[in-house]
């Protein structure tokens, strides 16, 4: 199987969305074999231990020393692909550069290919490319009517690497960002999964 490794900060309802699609027996050939939570509990850890999942929780208070741990973790684990699912730290550079095309990383807005700094939505509007933080905050306060979520590969550059998968979402007018955020992650416990089958999709037809 296609071992993941979720990391997590906070609710955790996207690595949710992943273990309820593995035990619906919806993504088959995908086992979710380490959660790693940078928060002491954080909800994301209770989930992950609820369904009996490896789940380390790893202090980042000094980066190199968490990025260490973590690099061996991934190796014990023979993690194939990492999930940054509600993930909030940077990493360095050379932790990133270790895992080329294995890496993937959800972002609630919608994020062009490479480092363009506009995308187009479906209805022919062009939009920022929100990276970053409280980018669901940003999509509103820029009177934006469609926002989303991507998923993309990880490189060293915040929020810039390749695309594998979005889904845009509607701003309606009375959104605050509460409602909005609550919105978007309803598409994304769908695209994350999504994503997931698709690298998996993609590494098996490139095999072959
Ligand atoms: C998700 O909306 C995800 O896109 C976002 O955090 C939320 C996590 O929700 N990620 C980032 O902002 C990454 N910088 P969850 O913990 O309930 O899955």
């Amino acid at each position: 199987p296609l071992r993941l490794a979720v990391f997590v900060s906070g609710s955790g309802s996207n690595l949710q969305a992943l273990i309820d699609a593995t035990e619906a027996g919806q993504l088959p050939g995908i086992e979710i074999a380490l959660v790693i939570c940078n928060r002491p509990g954080a909800q994301g850890l209770q989930r992950a231990l609820n369904h009996k999942l490896p789940a380390i929780y790893l202090p980042w208070k000094n980066r190199e020393e968490a990025e260490r741990r973590a690099t061996a973790l991934i190796d014990l684990f023979h993690i194939d692909l990492i999930v940054l699912a509600g993930w909030m730290r940077i990493f360095n550079p050379d932790f990133t550069a270790q895992y080329p095309q294995r890496m993937i990383n959800l972002h609630p807005a919608l994020l062009p290919d490479n480092a363009e700094e506009t995308y187009t939505t479906s209805d022919g509007s062009v939009i920022p490319a929100l990276r970053g933080l409280h980018v669901v905050q940003r999509a509103i306060d820029a009177g934006l009517k469609i926002t989303g979520s991507t998923v993309h590969y990880v490189i060293p550059e915040v929020d810039a690497g390749p695309v594998l998968l979005r889904s845009e979402v509607a701003i309606e007018p009375d959104d605050d960002e509460e409602r909005l955020q609550t919105r978007i992650k309803e598409h994304e416990h769908l695209l994350v999964v999504e994503a997931v089958r698709k690298y998996q999709y993609q590494l098996d037809t490139k095999k072959k």
